[in-house]
Protein backbone atom coordinates (compact mmCIF):
# COMPACT_ATOMS: atom_id res chain seq x y z
CA UNK A 1 0.00 0.00 0.00
CA UNK A 2 1.80 3.80 -0.63
CA UNK A 3 1.74 5.77 1.75
CA UNK A 4 -1.06 8.19 -0.15
CA UNK A 5 -3.42 5.00 -0.38
CA UNK A 6 -2.72 4.68 3.10
CA UNK A 7 -3.60 7.94 4.23
CA UNK A 8 -6.86 8.09 2.60
CA UNK A 9 -7.98 4.49 4.31
CA UNK A 10 -7.12 6.16 7.42
CA UNK A 11 -9.26 9.02 6.75
CA UNK A 12 -11.62 6.96 5.31
CA UNK A 13 -12.38 4.65 8.92
CA UNK A 14 -12.40 8.12 10.98
CA UNK A 15 -14.94 10.06 8.62
CA UNK A 16 -17.22 6.26 9.02
CA UNK A 17 -16.64 6.81 12.83
CA UNK A 18 -17.65 9.94 12.74
CA UNK A 19 -20.39 9.17 10.36
CA UNK A 20 -21.75 6.39 13.04
CA UNK A 21 -21.49 8.47 16.26
CA UNK A 22 -23.46 11.46 14.28
CA UNK A 23 -26.29 8.53 13.78
CA UNK A 24 -26.22 7.23 17.07
CA UNK A 25 -25.80 10.66 19.03
CA UNK A 26 -28.64 12.24 17.07
CA UNK A 27 -30.68 9.56 19.02
CA UNK A 28 -31.49 11.05 21.72
CA UNK A 29 -33.93 13.66 22.61
CA UNK A 30 -31.52 16.54 23.88
CA UNK A 31 -30.16 16.44 20.44
CA UNK A 32 -32.89 16.30 18.58
CA UNK A 33 -33.70 19.74 20.30
CA UNK A 34 -30.15 21.25 19.66
CA UNK A 35 -30.48 19.99 15.98
CA UNK A 36 -33.83 21.99 15.67
CA UNK A 37 -32.26 24.95 17.13
CA UNK A 38 -29.92 25.68 14.69
CA UNK A 39 -31.79 24.90 11.80
CA UNK A 40 -32.76 26.61 8.61
CA UNK A 41 -36.57 26.30 7.54
CA UNK A 42 -37.97 26.31 3.83
CA UNK A 43 -40.73 28.29 3.96
CA UNK A 44 -42.85 27.74 0.79
CA UNK A 45 -46.09 30.21 -0.23
CA UNK A 46 -47.69 31.59 -3.36
CA UNK A 47 -45.90 35.52 -4.47
CA UNK A 48 -47.04 38.16 -2.38
CA UNK A 49 -48.58 40.19 -4.08
CA UNK A 50 -47.82 44.14 -3.33
CA UNK A 51 -44.52 44.93 -1.75
CA UNK A 52 -42.71 41.92 -0.77
CA UNK A 53 -40.32 43.98 0.91
CA UNK A 54 -42.97 44.30 3.97
CA UNK A 55 -42.85 40.21 4.05
CA UNK A 56 -39.17 39.87 4.19
CA UNK A 57 -38.84 42.11 7.16
CA UNK A 58 -41.98 39.75 9.08
CA UNK A 59 -39.36 37.44 8.30
CA UNK A 60 -36.02 38.45 9.31
CA UNK A 61 -38.25 39.52 12.48
CA UNK A 62 -38.94 36.07 13.17
CA UNK A 63 -35.33 35.02 13.09
CA UNK A 64 -34.68 38.00 15.39
CA UNK A 65 -36.56 36.50 18.13
CA UNK A 66 -35.79 32.76 17.16
CA UNK A 67 -32.06 32.92 17.68
CA UNK A 68 -30.54 29.53 15.71
CA UNK A 69 -33.46 29.10 13.22
CA UNK A 70 -33.35 30.91 9.87
CA UNK A 71 -35.81 31.01 7.58
CA UNK A 72 -36.09 31.08 3.59
CA UNK A 73 -38.90 32.31 1.91
CA UNK A 74 -39.71 30.40 -1.38
CA UNK A 75 -42.03 32.13 -3.84
CA UNK A 76 -44.38 29.43 -6.08
CA UNK A 77 -46.44 31.00 -8.63
CA UNK A 78 -48.92 32.95 -7.95
CA UNK A 79 -51.94 30.49 -9.86
CA UNK A 80 -53.04 28.46 -7.83
CA UNK A 81 -53.38 25.44 -10.07
CA UNK A 82 -49.47 25.64 -10.45
CA UNK A 83 -48.98 26.12 -6.80
CA UNK A 84 -51.73 22.52 -6.11
CA UNK A 85 -49.38 20.65 -9.47
CA UNK A 86 -45.95 21.85 -7.42
CA UNK A 87 -47.43 20.45 -3.88
CA UNK A 88 -49.21 17.56 -5.44
CA UNK A 89 -46.07 16.32 -7.24
CA UNK A 90 -43.93 16.66 -4.28
CA UNK A 91 -46.00 15.61 -1.53
CA UNK A 92 -47.15 12.41 -3.16
CA UNK A 93 -42.69 11.98 -4.07
CA UNK A 94 -42.39 12.55 -0.17
CA UNK A 95 -40.10 15.00 -0.20
CA UNK A 96 -38.81 16.82 2.58
CA UNK A 97 -37.44 19.96 0.55
CA UNK A 98 -39.43 22.12 2.29
CA UNK A 99 -40.96 22.43 5.90
CA UNK A 100 -43.44 25.15 6.23
CA UNK A 101 -46.45 25.70 3.21
CA UNK A 102 -49.32 27.84 2.49
CA UNK A 103 -51.78 26.44 0.95
CA UNK A 104 -55.52 27.62 -0.42
CA UNK A 105 -58.54 26.91 1.56
CA UNK A 106 -59.91 24.42 -0.80
CA UNK A 107 -56.71 21.84 -0.74
CA UNK A 108 -56.16 21.32 2.96
CA UNK A 109 -59.17 18.63 2.79
CA UNK A 110 -57.01 16.64 0.45
CA UNK A 111 -53.87 17.09 1.79
CA UNK A 112 -54.84 16.02 5.59
CA UNK A 113 -56.21 13.12 4.24
CA UNK A 114 -53.30 12.31 1.83
CA UNK A 115 -51.54 12.11 4.76
CA UNK A 116 -49.29 14.91 3.85
CA UNK A 117 -49.64 17.38 6.85
CA UNK A 118 -48.55 17.74 10.70
CA UNK A 119 -51.75 17.64 13.02
CA UNK A 120 -51.51 20.95 14.57
CA UNK A 121 -54.29 21.07 16.93
CA UNK A 122 -51.99 21.44 19.71
CA UNK A 123 -51.23 25.19 17.85
CA UNK A 124 -54.28 26.59 18.10
CA UNK A 125 -56.28 26.53 21.32
CA UNK A 126 -60.28 26.27 21.97
CA UNK A 127 -60.44 30.35 22.78
CA UNK A 128 -58.05 31.18 19.54
CA UNK A 129 -60.32 28.95 17.56
CA UNK A 130 -63.20 30.89 18.38
CA UNK A 131 -61.72 34.18 17.20
CA UNK A 132 -61.59 32.63 13.66
CA UNK A 133 -63.75 32.88 11.21
CA UNK A 134 -65.64 29.85 10.09
CA UNK A 135 -65.21 29.26 6.82
CA UNK A 136 -61.16 29.06 7.37
CA UNK A 137 -61.86 27.08 10.30
CA UNK A 138 -64.31 24.06 9.03
CA UNK A 139 -61.62 23.94 5.63
CA UNK A 140 -58.48 23.09 8.18
CA UNK A 141 -60.40 20.83 10.72
CA UNK A 142 -60.76 17.19 10.02
CA UNK A 143 -62.78 14.39 11.89
CA UNK A 144 -61.89 16.82 14.91
CA UNK A 145 -58.01 17.46 14.20
CA UNK A 146 -56.55 20.98 12.82
CA UNK A 147 -54.08 20.07 9.98
CA UNK A 148 -53.36 24.02 8.85
CA UNK A 149 -53.76 27.16 10.82
CA UNK A 150 -55.56 29.77 8.58
CA UNK A 151 -53.18 32.65 7.73
CA UNK A 152 -55.55 35.43 5.61
CA UNK A 153 -58.74 35.66 3.96
CA UNK A 154 -60.32 36.45 1.14
CA UNK A 155 -63.97 36.87 -0.37
CA UNK A 156 -64.94 38.29 -3.92
CA UNK A 157 -65.56 42.18 -3.55
CA UNK A 158 -66.78 45.30 -6.09
CA UNK A 159 -64.21 47.55 -6.51
CA UNK A 160 -65.55 51.09 -7.95
CA UNK A 161 -64.49 54.19 -9.17
CA UNK A 162 -65.84 56.47 -6.69
CA UNK A 163 -64.99 59.28 -8.33
CA UNK A 164 -67.02 58.25 -11.57
CA UNK A 165 -70.12 57.13 -9.36
CA UNK A 166 -70.24 60.47 -7.69
CA UNK A 167 -70.42 62.11 -11.02
CA UNK A 168 -73.52 60.84 -12.15
CA UNK A 169 -74.89 60.61 -8.31
CA UNK A 170 -74.94 57.32 -8.42
CA UNK A 171 -74.59 54.69 -5.39
CA UNK A 172 -72.41 51.24 -5.84
CA UNK A 173 -75.33 48.98 -7.84
CA UNK A 174 -77.04 46.18 -5.19
CA UNK A 175 -78.35 44.23 -8.50
CA UNK A 176 -76.61 42.78 -11.64
CA UNK A 177 -79.39 44.68 -13.72
CA UNK A 178 -78.34 47.99 -12.25
CA UNK A 179 -74.39 47.44 -12.69
CA UNK A 180 -75.51 46.85 -16.27
CA UNK A 181 -77.18 49.94 -16.67
CA UNK A 182 -74.60 52.08 -14.82
CA UNK A 183 -71.31 50.37 -16.58
CA UNK A 184 -73.01 51.18 -19.87
CA UNK A 185 -74.15 54.61 -19.28
CA UNK A 186 -70.57 55.34 -18.30
CA UNK A 187 -68.58 53.86 -20.88
CA UNK A 188 -70.73 55.16 -23.50
CA UNK A 189 -68.68 56.72 -26.34
CA UNK A 190 -65.78 55.72 -24.43
CA UNK A 191 -62.68 53.89 -25.95
CA UNK A 192 -60.64 54.27 -22.78
CA UNK A 193 -62.51 52.78 -20.50
CA UNK A 194 -64.38 49.37 -19.77
CA UNK A 195 -67.20 49.14 -17.74
CA UNK A 196 -66.85 45.86 -15.89
CA UNK A 197 -63.84 43.57 -15.52
CA UNK A 198 -63.05 40.24 -13.29
CA UNK A 199 -61.69 36.76 -13.99
CA UNK A 200 -62.45 35.10 -16.98
CA UNK A 201 -59.47 33.06 -17.56
CA UNK A 202 -59.80 28.83 -17.54
CA UNK A 203 -58.34 28.53 -13.89
CA UNK A 204 -59.75 28.25 -10.36
CA UNK A 205 -60.62 31.95 -10.11
CA UNK A 206 -63.35 31.53 -13.23
CA UNK A 207 -65.01 29.03 -10.78
CA UNK A 208 -64.62 31.24 -7.80
CA UNK A 209 -66.02 34.45 -9.70
CA UNK A 210 -69.14 31.92 -11.73
CA UNK A 211 -70.11 30.71 -8.33
CA UNK A 212 -71.24 33.82 -6.93
CA UNK A 213 -72.81 34.72 -9.97
CA UNK A 214 -74.87 31.05 -8.96
CA UNK A 215 -75.14 31.58 -5.66
CA UNK A 216 -76.68 35.32 -6.32
CA UNK A 217 -79.27 33.53 -8.71
CA UNK A 218 -80.58 31.15 -5.93
CA UNK A 219 -78.27 28.50 -7.87
CA UNK A 220 -75.66 26.22 -6.23
CA UNK A 221 -73.14 22.98 -7.12
CA UNK A 222 -73.90 20.68 -4.54
CA UNK A 223 -77.17 20.46 -1.99
CA UNK A 224 -77.11 18.45 0.74
CA UNK A 225 -73.96 16.19 -0.80
CA UNK A 226 -76.38 16.23 -4.16
CA UNK A 227 -75.02 17.65 -7.46
CA UNK A 228 -77.92 20.37 -8.82
CA UNK A 229 -75.94 21.97 -11.05
CA UNK A 230 -78.54 21.50 -13.95
CA UNK A 231 -81.21 24.14 -13.07
CA UNK A 232 -83.23 27.28 -13.71
CA UNK A 233 -80.69 30.08 -11.43
CA UNK A 234 -77.78 28.70 -12.75
CA UNK A 235 -79.05 28.90 -16.66
CA UNK A 236 -79.56 32.70 -15.33
CA UNK A 237 -76.60 33.02 -14.06
CA UNK A 238 -74.23 32.16 -16.99
CA UNK A 239 -76.46 33.77 -19.41
CA UNK A 240 -76.20 37.13 -17.55
CA UNK A 241 -72.29 36.25 -17.45
CA UNK A 242 -72.16 35.27 -21.13
CA UNK A 243 -74.34 38.31 -21.98
CA UNK A 244 -71.85 40.79 -19.89
CA UNK A 245 -69.52 40.02 -22.81
CA UNK A 246 -71.48 39.15 -25.66
CA UNK A 247 -74.92 41.53 -25.16
CA UNK A 248 -74.03 44.27 -23.12
CA UNK A 249 -70.77 44.71 -24.17
CA UNK A 250 -69.84 46.22 -20.84
CA UNK A 251 -67.11 43.76 -20.11
CA UNK A 252 -64.40 43.60 -23.39
CA UNK A 253 -63.69 40.17 -24.57
CA UNK A 254 -60.47 40.11 -23.09
CA UNK A 255 -62.39 39.29 -19.96
CA UNK A 256 -61.51 35.23 -20.79
CA UNK A 257 -57.88 36.15 -20.61
CA UNK A 258 -58.03 38.13 -16.96
CA UNK A 259 -56.47 36.40 -13.45
CA UNK A 260 -56.14 38.37 -10.41
CA UNK A 261 -53.36 40.52 -11.08
CA UNK A 262 -53.83 41.55 -14.88
CA UNK A 263 -58.12 43.06 -14.37
CA UNK A 264 -56.10 44.45 -11.14
CA UNK A 265 -53.12 46.44 -13.71
CA UNK A 266 -56.33 47.15 -15.90
CA UNK A 267 -58.76 49.15 -12.86
CA UNK A 268 -55.78 50.32 -11.22
CA UNK A 269 -54.56 52.33 -14.40
CA UNK A 270 -58.05 53.73 -14.12
CA UNK A 271 -59.40 51.73 -17.03
CA UNK A 272 -62.26 50.24 -15.71
CA UNK A 273 -65.58 51.57 -13.65
CA UNK A 274 -65.67 48.16 -12.15
CA UNK A 275 -64.08 44.92 -11.22
CA UNK A 276 -64.60 42.16 -8.90
CA UNK A 277 -60.98 41.28 -7.35
CA UNK A 278 -60.44 40.15 -3.54
CA UNK A 279 -59.41 42.96 -1.29
CA UNK A 280 -55.70 42.30 -1.47
CA UNK A 281 -56.04 45.30 -4.30
CA UNK A 282 -57.13 47.47 -1.95
CA UNK A 283 -53.45 48.48 -0.40
CA UNK A 284 -52.06 48.32 -3.72
CA UNK A 285 -54.53 51.55 -4.99
CA UNK A 286 -53.92 53.53 -2.27
CA UNK A 287 -50.13 53.43 -2.26
CA UNK A 288 -48.85 56.92 -3.62
CA UNK A 289 -48.27 57.66 -7.25
CA UNK A 290 -51.31 54.89 -7.85
CA UNK A 291 -53.44 56.63 -10.64
CA UNK A 292 -56.95 55.27 -8.55
CA UNK A 293 -55.43 56.15 -5.21
CA UNK A 294 -58.74 58.04 -2.87
CA UNK A 295 -60.96 57.51 -6.29
CA UNK A 296 -61.98 53.69 -5.18
CA UNK A 297 -64.80 51.85 -2.95
CA UNK A 298 -65.35 48.77 -2.30
CA UNK A 299 -69.18 46.99 -2.17
CA UNK A 300 -70.66 43.55 -1.91
CA UNK A 301 -70.71 41.93 -5.01
CA UNK A 302 -74.60 42.42 -6.58
CA UNK A 303 -76.98 39.81 -6.70
CA UNK A 304 -80.38 39.29 -8.48
CA UNK A 305 -83.71 41.22 -7.83
CA UNK A 306 -84.68 39.44 -4.58
CA UNK A 307 -81.25 37.58 -3.52
CA UNK A 308 -78.49 38.04 -1.65
CA UNK A 309 -75.34 38.74 -2.54
CA UNK A 310 -72.70 36.13 -2.73
CA UNK A 311 -68.70 36.36 -2.15
CA UNK A 312 -66.88 32.97 -2.73
CA UNK A 313 -64.75 32.46 0.64
CA UNK A 314 -60.86 32.22 -0.48
CA UNK A 315 -57.55 32.47 1.29
CA UNK A 316 -54.62 30.57 2.35
CA UNK A 317 -53.50 28.48 5.46
CA UNK A 318 -50.27 27.34 6.93
CA UNK A 319 -48.95 23.90 7.10
CA UNK A 320 -46.29 21.74 8.18
CA UNK A 321 -44.71 19.25 5.85
CA UNK A 322 -44.76 16.04 7.42
CA UNK A 323 -41.85 14.73 6.10
CA UNK A 324 -40.09 18.25 7.47
CA UNK A 325 -36.83 17.31 9.20
CA UNK A 326 -37.48 19.98 11.81
CA UNK A 327 -41.17 19.91 12.95
CA UNK A 328 -40.74 22.32 16.22
CA UNK A 329 -38.69 25.08 14.15
CA UNK A 330 -41.31 24.44 11.74
CA UNK A 331 -44.27 24.80 14.28
CA UNK A 332 -42.83 27.64 16.26
CA UNK A 333 -42.60 29.66 12.76
CA UNK A 334 -46.37 28.38 11.58
CA UNK A 335 -46.75 29.76 14.98
CA UNK A 336 -45.46 33.12 14.50
CA UNK A 337 -46.96 33.57 11.04
CA UNK A 338 -50.39 33.10 11.45
CA UNK A 339 -50.45 34.95 15.06
CA UNK A 340 -52.47 38.33 16.04
CA UNK A 341 -49.26 40.37 15.40
CA UNK A 342 -48.41 39.31 12.26
CA UNK A 343 -51.61 39.20 10.79
CA UNK A 344 -52.23 43.02 11.96
CA UNK A 345 -48.58 43.61 10.22
CA UNK A 346 -49.76 42.23 6.61
CA UNK A 347 -53.10 43.73 6.91
CA UNK A 348 -51.24 46.75 7.38
CA UNK A 349 -48.31 46.82 5.23
CA UNK A 350 -49.56 44.19 2.21
CA UNK A 351 -53.41 44.05 2.90
CA UNK A 352 -53.88 40.72 3.22
CA UNK A 353 -56.88 40.35 5.71
CA UNK A 354 -56.58 38.45 9.21
CA UNK A 355 -58.33 35.25 9.47
CA UNK A 356 -58.92 36.31 13.28
CA UNK A 357 -61.68 38.28 13.92
CA UNK A 358 -61.09 40.63 17.28
CA UNK A 359 -58.79 42.51 14.87
CA UNK A 360 -61.68 43.57 12.55
CA UNK A 361 -61.63 46.19 15.45
CA UNK A 362 -58.37 46.72 15.77
CA UNK A 363 -58.07 50.83 15.80
CA UNK A 364 -54.91 51.13 13.71
CA UNK A 365 -56.33 48.90 11.27
CA UNK A 366 -59.95 50.78 11.23
CA UNK A 367 -58.19 54.15 11.10
CA UNK A 368 -55.98 52.98 8.21
CA UNK A 369 -58.58 50.96 6.17
CA UNK A 370 -61.68 51.78 7.27
CA UNK A 371 -63.48 49.97 5.24
CA UNK A 372 -62.32 47.16 7.07
CA UNK A 373 -65.47 47.04 9.44
CA UNK A 374 -67.27 46.62 6.66
CA UNK A 375 -65.35 43.31 5.38
CA UNK A 376 -66.00 41.29 8.46
CA UNK A 377 -69.65 40.56 7.61
CA UNK A 378 -68.72 40.16 4.05
CA UNK A 379 -66.41 37.28 5.21
CA UNK A 380 -68.40 35.68 7.91
CA UNK A 381 -70.91 34.99 5.24
CA UNK A 382 -68.59 34.37 2.23
CA UNK A 383 -69.47 30.88 0.52
CA UNK A 384 -67.34 27.88 0.84
CA UNK A 385 -66.66 26.47 -2.98
CA UNK A 386 -67.17 22.58 -2.03
CA UNK A 387 -65.50 21.41 1.37
CA UNK A 388 -64.18 17.77 -0.54
CA UNK A 389 -61.25 15.69 -0.75
CA UNK A 390 -62.69 15.80 -4.50
CA UNK A 391 -62.48 19.79 -4.91
CA UNK A 392 -59.89 19.43 -7.48
CA UNK A 393 -61.86 16.73 -10.13
CA UNK A 394 -65.13 18.92 -9.53
CA UNK A 395 -63.46 22.23 -10.45
CA UNK A 396 -61.31 20.27 -13.31
CA UNK A 397 -64.78 19.26 -14.59
CA UNK A 398 -66.83 23.30 -14.22
CA UNK A 399 -63.64 25.36 -15.28
CA UNK A 400 -63.46 23.94 -18.71
CA UNK A 401 -67.59 23.90 -19.02
CA UNK A 402 -67.61 27.32 -17.33
CA UNK A 403 -64.91 28.77 -20.13
CA UNK A 404 -67.01 27.39 -22.76
CA UNK A 405 -69.63 29.46 -21.83
CA UNK A 406 -68.41 32.34 -21.03
CA UNK A 407 -66.51 31.99 -24.82
CA UNK A 408 -69.83 31.32 -26.33
CA UNK A 409 -68.48 27.74 -27.60
CA UNK A 410 -71.52 25.89 -25.67
CA UNK A 411 -74.75 27.17 -24.12
CA UNK A 412 -75.49 27.63 -20.45
CA UNK A 413 -77.74 24.90 -20.73
CA UNK A 414 -75.48 22.34 -22.70
CA UNK A 415 -72.48 23.33 -20.16
CA UNK A 416 -74.52 22.72 -16.97
CA UNK A 417 -75.75 19.77 -18.01
CA UNK A 418 -72.13 18.30 -19.04
CA UNK A 419 -71.06 19.36 -15.84
CA UNK A 420 -73.86 18.07 -14.07
CA UNK A 421 -73.24 14.25 -15.52
CA UNK A 422 -69.22 14.71 -14.83
CA UNK A 423 -69.45 15.81 -11.06
CA UNK A 424 -72.33 12.76 -10.74
CA UNK A 425 -69.92 9.90 -11.85
CA UNK A 426 -66.86 11.51 -10.14
CA UNK A 427 -69.03 11.60 -6.98
CA UNK A 428 -70.47 7.90 -7.54
CA UNK A 429 -73.71 9.32 -7.40
CA UNK A 430 -76.47 7.36 -8.89
CA UNK A 431 -79.01 9.51 -11.03
C1 LIG B 1 -57.21 33.69 -4.24
C2 LIG B 1 -58.02 33.00 -3.16
C3 LIG B 1 -58.05 31.51 -3.40
C4 LIG B 1 -58.58 31.22 -4.77
C5 LIG B 1 -57.73 31.92 -5.82
C6 LIG B 1 -58.32 31.74 -7.21
O1 LIG B 1 -55.86 33.36 -4.11
O2 LIG B 1 -57.51 33.28 -1.89
O3 LIG B 1 -58.85 30.88 -2.42
O4 LIG B 1 -58.64 29.83 -5.02
O5 LIG B 1 -57.64 33.30 -5.54
O6 LIG B 1 -57.52 32.33 -8.17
Amino acid sequence: MTRISLKRCLFALFAGFLMLCGLACSETPADHEKADDAVTIVFKHGKIQGDAEHFRQLLLRFEKENPGIHVTGQALPSSTDEQHQFYVINLDAGSADFDVLSMDVIWVPEFARAGWLRDLSALLPEAERRDIFPGPLKAVTSNGRIYAIPWYIDAGLLYYRKDLLDGVGAKPPATWGELVRLAGEMTKGSEDIYGFIWQGKQYEGLVCNVLEYLWSHGGDVLEDGKVVLNSPGNIAALTLMRDLIAKHRISPPLVTTLVEESSRHIFGNGRAVFMRNWPYAWNIFQRNGSPVKGRIGVAPLPAAPGQPSASTLGGWQIGVNRNSRHPQAAERFVRFITSRESQKTMALTIGYKPTRRSLYRDPDLIRQQPFITGLHDIFMNARPRPVSPYYMMMTQILQPEFSAVISGIKTPAEALASADRQIRHVLGVER
